[in-house]
């Protein structure tokens, strides 16, 4: 009944999307669930970095309690239907199965609550897509060092395998790590994610090291003791931004443009779907800078030749987050700086004509780019099949539910889709788009300043009540005629 009156007003369809497209909204587990400690959960690098407080965090909040998704699953499952999703994506808080992060301890509530969880999505017509691992990592994992060792590789290729164990008679579509390459930015090379250790230079390439091979190794073993069985598909999701030379006349600019583009995205995607290596502009521009530096060797590891052959190949499916464009500026630094932008001799900024999405945000206005995202994929990697697993866009708090500026966005990102996916233009493997995120929750060190959700959340109260924004409604009006509204 609530399905139909969310729908009753008129709707035309006029981009139709191809049959079995799929429509989803993402959500993580730190980031809406709370009971950080209930019921047996072990703590994660999260829970250790918002309790440390320091100005760190906006208003030093904390997920402790978040949507209480923990809890409220039921409400949860509600607004998932009311959307009519045909895919949720979720991620598993690996300390609430494992509390310390190793197969020794397995704390049966926590395969409880996720088996619960997986059932009434299914029981509701709607896919599971599963992400092991998103930005919590144990604490316990990171007291032994965890991405800077190449312990945690096994470490993580256990996890995987009890996961897929556990959900993998029904769950068939999983992401191993989410956005390897921000956590390797913003924890381990600027140290503003929990850890919390800035180590410019160095660690977001010792780190993003240990995470390919983490992927890649839990991919093997999917594929060898799990596929036959249970016909799933496993990748790993990347974040992109679309980069454009600030100067397009200007040659400099342009390969600033394209080293941005290696460093964010081919880093990880060309060792896993091409040749099981980085991307040779990056390896030679870092080697040089770190031998100039005095380094004995270069700050970007190297994989052997067995690493190379296991990495090669490891993803069924390309997972890309998408939120902005931004340009790219040749610029030359010293060798005394040490950054990974520095590196590639390049700033990145945004356009100052486009508009942000709430002031102050790295969200710049420009559906228009994901287009030229998508197509860079096909070309680049030999046209996979493409999940977008995120797209979306902040308000500010207070966030308003008529949010039309925010729905105009989403409307012409699947605008663009449409153009993408069309067999008369793009003709990109595109089939599944998730909305970041389904409600308003935790944002990292924006706390909860930053309201990306389809469903408004007021923090203040302690039921969490969930409202529909208006991209909510709208949206559920786009998945149910399966196309969107061009403009009049
Ligand atoms: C992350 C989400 C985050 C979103 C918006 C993505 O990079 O995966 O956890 O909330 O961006 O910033």
């Amino acid at each position: 009944m609530m399905t139909m009156a969310f729908l009753s007003s008129s709707y035309r369809e006029e981009l139709t999307f191809p049959e079995g497209f799929g429509w989803g909204a993402a959500t993580a587990a730190y980031q809406v669930e709370g009971g950080w400690d209930a019921d047996g959960k072990g703590p994660n690098v999260w829970d250790t970095f918002t309790h440390q407080g320091g100005d760190r965090v906006f208003r030093n909040q904390t997920a402790d309690v978040a949507c209480g998704s923990y809890t409220l699953w039921g409400e949860d499952l509600k607004c998932i239907k009311q959307l009519g999703l045909t895919h949720y994506r979720f991620s598993l808080s690996w300390s609430r199965l494992l509390p310390d992060g190793t197969t020794g301890f397995i704390n049966q509530k926590g395969i409880d609550y996720y088996n619960k969880m997986i059932d009434d999505l299914l029981a509701n017509g709607v896919i599971p897509v599963v992400t092991l691992y998103h930005f919590d990592l144990p604490q316990h994992l990171e007291d032994q060092g965890g991405w800077k060792t190449g312990a945690i590789v096994e470490v993580f290729d256990a996890y995987a395998q009890f996961c897929f164990g556990t959900f993998g008679d029904r769950v068939k579509l999983w992401i191993t790590i989410n956005e390897p390459n921000t956590l390797a930015l913003l924890a381990y090379d600027k140290g503003i994610f929990a850890p919390g250790v800035p180590n410019p230079g160095n660690r977001a390439y010792q780190t993003a090291h240990n995470m390919i091979k983490a992927h890649a190794k839990a991919w093997h073993s999917y594929d060898s003791l799990f596929r036959k069985k249970q016909n799933g598909q496993v990748s790993m999701s990347l974040f992109s931004p679309w980069v454009e030379p600030a100067d397009p006349t200007s040659a400099a600019d342009q390969e600033a443009a394209k080293g941005i583009m290696a460093l964010a995205l081919d880093l990880f995607a060309k060792p896993i779907f091409i040749d099981g290596d980085y991307p040779a502009v990056l390896k030679s521009q870092v080697a040089a800078m770190s031998k100039k530096q005095g380094y004995p060797s270069s700050r970007l590891p190297e994989f052997t030749e067995e690493e190379k052959r296991m990495i090669k190949g490891s993803a069924d499916f390309f997972a890309i987050q998408y939120y902005t464009a931004c340009l790219a500026k040749h610029q030359e630094y010293s060798e005394g700086e040490l950054n990974i932008l520095k590196d590639i001799n390049t700033e990145v900024f945004p356009d100052p004509s486009w508009k942000v999405s709430q002031p102050g945000s790295w969200i710049s206005v420009t559906p228009w780019s994901i287009r030229k995202l998508l197509k860079y994929i096909k070309d680049l990697y030999n046209n996979p099949v493409i999940y977008i697993t995120e797209n979306g866009f902040p308000q500010g708090d207070p966030a308003p539910l008529d949010d039309t500026q925010r729905w105009e966005y989403i409307r012409q990102t699947i605008q663009e889709l449409y153009k993408v996916t069309a067999i008369h233009l793009d003709k990109v493997s595109l089939q599944l788009y998730c909305v970041w995120s389904l409600l308003d929750n935790f944002e990292w060190t924006q706390g909860y300043s930053s309201r990306f959700g389809l469903y408004k959340i007021d923090f203040e109260d302690s039921a969490l009540p969930q409202v529909p924004y208006k991209s909510a409604m709208e949206y559920a009006k786009v998945i149910q005629s399966n196309g969107v509204k061009r403009p009049l």
